[in-house]
């Protein structure tokens, strides 16, 4: 489990009239004071919301009990940020940190590839699943044709069916449907039934994914919906994420019409997601979101779901821990 740690600082606080220690003559302006006081006031601002909310180390690679003989196995990963340009090999101690189920963004987009093969060595090997998620992200940059096909190639390694959403990040260019197909679209698996949709839905959309559940297998059985940003996420996550990705926000736009759709329908949905590369769960009606944190970034996890007995469990492991052992 994450360790809890707590903290402490030490700070200067100016006094008006006064030299503060380090300033190399009088010329000490009040416009110095108050764009200091300034920053001060924004640095005690974030101290008290990490002392309130409890920061942790991204450790992640633990794994609760997973029932035997479950009916249905799933690999979920997520945000894989392929690419073929890419430099990031490694994360810097500031992105590793996990404030309030929310970090900063860095990708290791230079071993991308490498990833992915490990991910997939391990989901044949070890945890052989009947299907693997996986919800957008899948490049780094929509027009970088080379890692869309490159990714494609790993991906049919699967032993097992494979339902991908499209992200932000994918919508980039016009390659999509010509290497991954529809971005929409139901497919049934063990009498289960997953729906994909794409980051952004229009009308024709929302029609093919109401008469999808219509026409789904067992209406009260669990049914999956697999997207690329939140229906659901914490305040804090949220302000973080606009603090330090104001443009990008952590919600689907389509969340208000999805989660009415879902609401009205029986039984009970299991939403896979990403986009946050933070993992993050949490219940609301008859919906139970998954967000797997990024396969590209530390510590390069992917999640395992299973369903038995009506009851979904879940374990996220890390794929460089397994490579070691
Ligand atoms: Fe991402």
């Amino acid at each position: 489990m994450p360790k809890r740690l707590l903290t402490g600082g030490c700070f200067y606080v100016n006094v008006p009239g006064e030299q503060p220690p380090g300033s190399r003559d009088g010329a000490y302006g009040e416009a110095v004071l108050c764009r200091k006081g300034l920053r001060h006031a924004r640095w005690l601002f974030w101290v008290a919301i990490v002392c309130l909310a409890g920061f942790s180390l991204h450790e992640g690679c633990f794994s609760s009990r997973l029932p035997q003989n479950a009916e249905l196995t799933v690999v979920h990963l997520s945000d894989l940020h392929l690419s073929t340009r890419g430099r990031v090999m490694d994360t810097p101690w500031t992105h590793k940190i996990v404030v309030g189920g929310y970090k900063l963004h860095k990708p290791c987009t230079g071993k991308s590839f490498d990833l992915l093969e490990k991910a997939v060595a391990v989901v044949n090997g070890e945890i052989r699943p009947d299907a693997v998620i996986i919800t957008g992200d899948i490049v780094d940059c929509g027009n970088d044709g080379e890692a869309l096909k490159k990714g494609a190639e790993i991906i049919r390694k699967l032993n097992c069916p494979v339902v991908i959403a499209q992200g932000d990040h994918d919508k980039v260019g016009d390659r999509w449907e010509a290497v991954f197909g529809k971005r929409d679209g139901r497919t049934e698996m063990k009498g289960f039934s997953f729906f994909h949709i794409p980051f952004e839905s229009d009308a024709g959309t929302f029609k093919r994914l109401e008469d999808g559940i219509n026409g789904a297998q067992g209406h009260n059985r669990t049914k999956f919906l697999c997207m690329h940003r939140m229906l659901y996420t914490s305040w804090l996550m949220n302000a973080l994420s606009k603090r330090f990705y104001g443009r990008t926000a952590l919600l689907s736009p389509d969340r208000e019409a999805i989660i009415n759709m879902l609401g009205k329908t029986a039984g009970r949905w299991i939403v896979l997601c990403g986009h946050s590369h933070t993992n993050h769960e949490g219940t609301h009606g008859n919906i139970t979101e998954f967000c797997t944190s990024s396969l590209a970034e530390y510590p390069h996890e992917l999640r395992i779901l299973k369903v038995k007995g009506g009851k979904v469990w879940t374990s996220v492991m890390c794929v460089d821990k397994v490579k070691d052992e």
